[in-house]
């Protein structure tokens, strides 16, 4: 079991596949990239699934999230799965993607035993994206999500980042797209995980806010609140509105600045060159892939890992005086 010392519990493993992406949105890297990792640090296929392995079989991982960077990107993306998928006890598997390419990926990726897709999708309007995300892609997410659906990757979730002057005007219309199409959208605040370290408090569209632009025009129930978990997203009815299937239409605010929730946290994250985060905000990694090379047991990789989710800070310390951003930027730590 992956438990730290304030009682949780990491049973969420989420896998970064590669730190590059096809996009550059702007609240994530520069427009040049970045100084992507070499080669021979990330960890190959066989590597992945063993460390995967070891968490689903000794660790007590329930739930395996595929993200990047650009997941889809990976090339071995669908044996991937289909190694995680084919573990017993069989963990719940999930993909966090910018949904380029998917609409060409989502029938294998289901037939390799992917249950279900997070896409990201910011606004509605193609030149916006174009501004946002600094590539001429729209179309292809939409696709994308589209065919996730079709193969029943279901339910499909959306994430939109709002920023202020650029999105903000389009909380309503995305939640009206989204529950149209049997999309279960989420608005997340931005978080200080930039590569630019541009991210300031004030520039933030706070959950807040983000509720209060989709009551102007939604009413919005709070949904059970015993139905949470451990989810990062606030659910939230939308009364009046169904999704295609006749069920009652929903809309999450992940809060995760104005309204943490590392009090409830079940994630543990492991980045594409072998190393754990036991936080999204980590000062510290445990690399499992150097003595992964050297031929280390299952056993002593398992207590290694077990060691750094027990060191586990309390909660994210952004608004701690000394905060500090951690030094690996979110694409390359993974969502
Ligand atoms: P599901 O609802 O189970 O699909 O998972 P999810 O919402 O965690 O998945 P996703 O990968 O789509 O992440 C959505 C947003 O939540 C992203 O902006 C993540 O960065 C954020 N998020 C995910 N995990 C954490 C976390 O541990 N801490 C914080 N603060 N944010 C997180
Ligand atoms: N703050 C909040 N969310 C972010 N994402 C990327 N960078 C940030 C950030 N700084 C979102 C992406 C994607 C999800 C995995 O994380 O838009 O939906
Ligand atoms: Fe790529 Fe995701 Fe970063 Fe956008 S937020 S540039 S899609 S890694």
């Amino acid at each position: 079991m992956l438990a730290d010392s304030y009682g949780r519990v990491a049973t969420d493993l989420r896998v970064s596949l590669t730190d590059r992406c096809n996009l550059r949105c702007t609240y994530c890297m520069p427009p040049e990239g970045l100084e992507w990792l070499p080669k021979p640090e990330l960890l190959t296929d066989d590597e992945l699934l063993r460390l995967i392995g070891i968490g689903v079989t000794r660790l007590g991982i329930t739930e395996v999230r595929f993200t990047g960077g650009e997941p889809l990107l990976r090339r071995g993306l669908p044996a991937i799965v289909a190694g995680a998928a084919s573990l017993t006890p069989r963990p719940r598997t999930a993909l966090t993607t910018n949904g380029i390419g998917l609409a060409r990926m989502a029938p294998a990726l289901a037939e390799a035993g992917l249950d279900r897709v997070n896409v990201s999708l910011d606004t509605l309007r193609p030149e916006v994206f174009e501004t946002l995300a600094r590539r001429r892609r729209f179309d292809d997410v939409v696709e994308g999500m589209a065919a996730a659906a079709e193969a029943g990757l279901t339910p499909v979730k959306v994430n939109a980042v709002l920023m202020r002057g650029v999105n903000d005007g389009e909380a309503a219309d995305l939640l009206r797209y989204c529950i149209e199409h049997g999309y279960r959208l989420r608005f997340i605040e931005q978080m200080p995980l930039d590569a630019q370290h541009g991210w300031r408090r004030d520039d933030m569209v706070t959950a807040d806010e983000i509720l209060g632009r989709l009551e102007g025009a939604f009413d919005l129930a709070e949904a059970d609140p015993g139905t949470r978990g451990s989810a990062p997203a606030e659910l939230f009815r939308v009364l009046g509105h169904t999704f295609p299937d006749g069920t009652e239409a929903t809309v999450g605010v992940i809060g995760s600045v104005t309204r943490p929730f590392c009090g409830t946290c079940d994630r543990v994250r492991l980045t594409a060159d072998g190393q754990i985060r036991n936080c999204l905000f980590a000062r510290e990694e445990s690399d499992l892939r150097t003595p992964l090379r050297e031929g280390a047991t299952d056993a002593e990789i398992a207590e290694r890992w077990t060691a750094a989710v027990a060191r586990k800070f309390p909660g994210h310390g952004i608004d701690d005086p000394g905060f500090l951003q951690p030094a690996r930027p979110m694409s390359a730590i993974g969502g």
